[in-house]
């Protein structure tokens, strides 16, 4: 499997430290030093939906095919709009087409499951040219007058189309249970079963999901490594799940590599979920960083704790 294209969309407003040190107690000098962001886009007047159709046009576009070449919508989303249907029914839609649509939810390591069914149903030749789109509204479920957790998040979509061919593509998947990142959900009205509505804004455990990404996230990259009998210097660039650079700083510091083998773009976007490695991969496709050839692992964790990382060539 390869990746042929990629997309993305952002909102247009952009919300610094110092806008949000205008409502919180919190200073731009502990948001940079404790995660390395700057700013984030957050959604206001424009819609997730709006975004997510946004990034798969642009997405279609870059890989040069039409919208009748796509025969699979796999969406993933943590939370939009509705329940049902799902938001890849609506990306669908406004494309003009009606081949199957599915919409996935593993927190912030979706990207790489996707990636995962993807290959999966290419290999099985039920699907040759899958869209895959991550698009996250990270702002509805952060309690905005908690400092801990929303000065880490933003909004935003990404996408990217992945065809049949390239190199075999390595996957590790792996979720061990943990409280450690959880959001709780409404649960009805029924008369039959009256259990209280949960906390329904983002708890984490900071130090827990610090831990627990970095083991996690080296672990995985190991055994992709070794599934490809690569090692950890043949890799052009590690596109991490942009979480909080200083989780970044501590896989890369452990695994002794140089900083230009870890590109990032957190600073500018804040942690996006799912949607932070296809964002990644656009702007590095869009300014040309990606080469024929250049070995790429990819490697998310978030909430379940799910992570996953994947290997895989880059070339059209
Ligand atoms: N502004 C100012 N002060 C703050 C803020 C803020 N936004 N948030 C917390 N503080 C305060 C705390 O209240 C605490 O004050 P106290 O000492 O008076 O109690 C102090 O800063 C230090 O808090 P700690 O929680 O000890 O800070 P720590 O150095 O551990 O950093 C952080 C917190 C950044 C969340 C850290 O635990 C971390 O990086 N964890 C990883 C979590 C993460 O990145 N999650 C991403 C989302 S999950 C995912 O994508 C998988």
């Amino acid at each position: 499997m390869k990746i042929i294209g990629t997309g993305s969309a952002l909102p247009h407003l952009v919300v610094t430290n110092d806008d949000l040190s205008k409502f919180l107690d919190t200073n731009d000098e502990w948001i940079r030093t404790r995660t390395g962001i700057q700013s984030r886009n957050i959604l206001s007047t424009d819609t997730i939906t709006e975004l997510a159709i946004k990034a798969c046009q642009d997405c279609i576009k870059n890989a040069g095919i039409s919208v009748s070449d796509v025969d699979y919508i796999l969406c993933h989303t943590i939370i939009y709009d509705a329940i049902i249907p799902g938001l890849s029914t609506f990306i669908q839609d406004e494309l003009g087409t009606d081949c199957p649509t599915l919409d996935l939810n593993a927190a912030c390591t979706g990207f790489i499951y996707a990636l995962d069914i993807a290959d999966s149903l290419i290999k099985a030749k039920k699907a040759k040219n899958i869209l895959i789109v991550c698009a996250e509204e990270t702002s509805r479920f952060v309690d905005w007058t908690k400092r801990e957790t929303c000065v880490l998040f933003g909004d935003g979509a990404g996408a990217v189309v992945v065809t049949e061919g390239g190199e075999d593509c390595k996957f590790r998947l792996k979720t061990q249970h943990t409280d450690a990142l959880i959001c709780g959900a409404n649960y009805g009205n029924s008369p039959f079963n009256k259990v209280e509505n949960s906390e329904p804004y983002l708890y984490m455990k900071g130090r827990d999901v610090f831990k627990l990404a970095v083991l996690n996230s080296i672990r995985d990259m190991e055994h992709v490594l070794k599934l490809a009998g690569k090692e950890f210097t043949d890799v052009t660039y590690f596109l991490l799940h942009q979480a909080n650079m200083r989780i970044l700083d501590a896989i890369r510091g452990q695994l002794a590599l140089s900083e230009e083998k870890f590109p990032h773009n957190i600073e500018h976007t804040g942690n996006t979920s799912s949607a932070s490695i296809p964002l990644l991969l656009d702007e590095m496709n869009k300014t040309e960083q990606l080469k024929e050839g250049d070995v790429l692992v990819l490697s998310a964790f978030g909430a379940g704790f799910t992570s996953g990382a994947c290997y895989l060539k880059w070339g059209k």
